[in-house]
């Protein structure tokens, strides 16, 4: 069979765009940059991937030298410097303009930066308040074209901003060369789950509602808002993550298999998730806040924005019909981990005295995405003896981390080759919004809970008749 061109490829190209050939960091001295973007970069120097300047733009007055020590400290925070050459390399490609995003003399200082560069890529790694300025300022200064920009999530507030939004980039630049940004879709736990499902056939005949009794996705960190009160007091617990990193695991999860070998097919049923997806009611959510939290810095004193955020939801097609979905995550919780929990249905009869649901869980199949990750198939065994009762075993596929290449490396790098394939589509994030528009104003007040611990009690109530939360606990992940 011919392949289309745009088949799925993991290899960062599509073969034929143009690389971009230079990187503009809006942002530049923010908190995503020090943390992901420079460990990002420094890891494509070491692959020999980065060779275009990087011209970081914000507006604290600083000089290259300082920018270059910010780079050099985030480095290190992330992980140990094995590569001086590379570190030198990247330092040198380094540039800094410094402005006001909303003033036309930024732009033009960035173009004669850029000098002999043609296509740029454009990272806004800015608080979204400021997208649509920066956006509108590129178009203004001719900075956009044979360019691409990547916009960090949330890719708006809410349905009527994200449209705003996705009207805006669409006026200034094509559609594919806007590279809407998820860094869940970089990581190898999750390009997996794409892999798992749709490269093995013995998945298919059980992934429905005839065995599928519910799902459980749980994002935990043990850790609070770390200095970012700011932006969470304008965006909370469930437009951080679950409308996006969340809704797309979910998404992969849920999909129809591709109808032909190409990224656009993914993207096709991807969307289609999102659509069958129930708008979400006020009852469907818990929301939480953890003690402590209305003392952060730039957070107000009778906050109610939450930072744990649990949810049932329903996607009415027909493979998932009458199966709830329970996505549940939280700052200070009791771990740091995220895992998908696929529960199957218990067998019709009870031969056995010990069988589930009256003794624990059924069957289930568990993926762990972070910070390690499994995948895990549980079943009951039988213990030797006369009597038949038995176990339930867990049979692991188990892979170190260590060997991922940094999410933010991947999708940056695939950006550079315009290749858009992990990246999330216009009508994709509006169908996302369109799901959780109606809880966004509306919803019960914030529950608190004590940090270290799994949420508010009431979060439970929510799982009703499909048994416990399963929480992730990090042993489980070496056995
Ligand atoms: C970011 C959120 O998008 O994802 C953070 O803004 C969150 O609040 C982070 O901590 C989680 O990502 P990861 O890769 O650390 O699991």
């Amino acid at each position: 069979m011919a392949k289309r061109k745009d088949k799925i490829r993991m290899d960062g190209t599509n073969g034929d765009a143009a690389p971009s050939d230079a990187l503009v960091l809006f942002g530049a001295t923010g908190d995503l940059v020090y943390k992901k973007i420079f460990p990002a970069l420094y890891a494509m120097a070491k692959r020999g991937v980065l060779n275009v300047p990087v011209v970081g733009v914000a507006s604290s007055p600083w000089s290259v030298a300082q920018l270059r020590k910010r780079a050099t400290d985030g480095i290190k925070k992330s992980g140990k410097i094995d590569d001086k050459q590379a570190l030198r390399h990247l330092l040198s490609l380094l540039r800094y303009v410094v402005g006001d995003y909303s003033n036309p003399a930024t732009y033009k200082a960035i173009k004669e930066t850029l000098g002999d560069a043609q296509r740029p890529a454009h990272y806004l790694a800015i608080p979204p308040a400021l997208f649509a300025i920066v956006i509108k300022g590129l178009g203004a200064a001719g900075l956009a074209e044979n360019a691409r920009v990547i916009v960090e999530k949330p890719f708006g507030r809410d349905l009527a901003s994200a449209r705003e939004l996705n009207f805006i980039a669409k006026s200034v630049f094509p559609e594919n060369a806007i590279f809407r940004i998820d860094h869940y879709l970089g990581k190898e736990a999750i390009m997996n789950i794409l892999y798992f499902r749709f490269a093995n056939s013995f998945l298919e005949p059980i992934w429905n509602r005839n065995c599928v009794a519910s799902v459980q996705i749980t994002l935990a960190e043990n850790f609070g808002v770390e200095g970012r009160g700011e932006f969470y007091e304008s965006a909370g617990c469930l437009r951080d993550v679950i409308q996006n990193h969340l809704f797309q695991v979910v998404a992969l999860l849920a999909m129809e298999p591709p109808a032909y070998q190409g990224y656009e097919a993914v993207h096709i049923e991807k969307a289609k998730v999102f659509k069958a997806m129930r708008p979400l009611q006020p009852d469907d959510l818990v929301r939480g806040q953890y003690v402590g939290y209305r003392k952060e810095p730039h957070v107000a004193k009778g906050s109610d924005v939450e930072t744990f955020c649990a949810l049932r939801l329903h996607i009415d097609s027909w493979r998932w019909a009458g199966v709830p979905w329970y996505l549940r995550s939280g700052k200070f919780l009791a771990t740091t981990a995220a895992e998908v929990l696929i529960q199957l249905k218990p067998p019709p009869q009870r031969l056995f005295d010990d069988s589930a649901p009256a003794n624990g869980r059924a069957n289930y199949l568990r993926f762990r995405l972070s910070p390690d990750f499994v995948i895990a198939l549980a079943a009951r065994v039988k213990r030797v003896g006369q009597e038949f009762v038995g176990d339930q075993q867990e049979l692991d596929l188990f892979y170190k981390q260590s060997q991922e290449e940094l999410p933010y490396a991947r999708l940056l790098t695939d950006v550079m080759a315009g290749n858009g394939t992990l990246f999330t589509r216009e009508d994709a994030i509006e169908a996302a919004w369109a799901v959780v528009e109606p809880v966004l104003k509306t919803h019960h007040p914030v529950l608190p809970y004590q940090p270290g611990s799994w949420g508010p009690k009431k979060a439970d109530a929510l799982l009703t008749a499909h048994g416990d939360w399963f929480n992730p606990t990090l042993e489980q992940a070496a056995t």
